[in-house]
């Protein structure tokens, strides 16, 4: 696929077709995140692949009680459980640590595109505490990194219209604002 095309193609989808993804398939699509580029090449981000069906279970119901502390409008979350979980976490003491790592994610999405997969990037469990510190704990996550988002890959079950986007005339300026 193109580049434009994927970029175009990526929206974020919460329906999936429950399936497996290949390992290969898994390791190409974190291949494409590491190739981002970070602040002096320090590459801060770490991927967890969790396929596990009771840790997506606990994941999912704890991102259902998220939104609900959030006030977020209503979500069928089995999109969470159907799809293959990457936890992102990011050193933190490295420089611009988010910045890189949201650079590597985007990177993934359209890598997961460019494979005919569906994906969505979600930050709302990092924000809910209860929700991070069990992701957190399901990953084992060592001391030094921190939870930047939760990233679901899958088989797309819906293909939703794209989401309106603001357009040049807001957003590009020549020179000045
Ligand atoms: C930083 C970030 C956090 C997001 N968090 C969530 C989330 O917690 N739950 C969710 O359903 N979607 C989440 N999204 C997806 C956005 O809602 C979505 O990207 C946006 O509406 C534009 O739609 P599109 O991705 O289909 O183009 C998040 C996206 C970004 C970039």
């Amino acid at each position: 696929m193109k580049l434009f095309e994927a970029i175009k193609k990526r929206k974020s989808i919460r329906k999936f077709e429950a399936m497996k993804i290949p390992r290969k398939d898994l390791e190409k699509i974190v291949g494409a995140a590491s190739l981002a580029p970070s602040a002096m090449n320090q590459q801060p981000w770490r991927f967890v692949v969790i396929e596990d069906v009771s840790k997506k279970k606990q994941i999912r119901q704890s991102y259902e009680n998220c939104r609900k502390a959030l006030g977020a409008y209503k979500q069928d979350t089995e999109f969470v459980e159907n799809g293959v979980l990457f936890a992102v976490f990011m050193e933190k003491e490295k420089l611009k640590p988010e910045f890189s790592t949201a650079l590597a994610v985007e990177n993934l999405l359209l890598a997961a595109t460019a494979l005919g997969y569906g994906s969505i990037v979600m930050t709302a469990p990092v924000s809910h505490k209860p929700s991070n510190e069990l992701i957190c704990e399901l990953c084992n996550k060592p001391a030094g990194l921190e939870l930047v988002a939760l990233v679901v890959v899958g088989k797309a079950g819906e293909a939703p219209e794209r989401k309106e986007r603001s357009g040049l005339k807001k957003t590009l300026f020549w020179e000045e604002f």
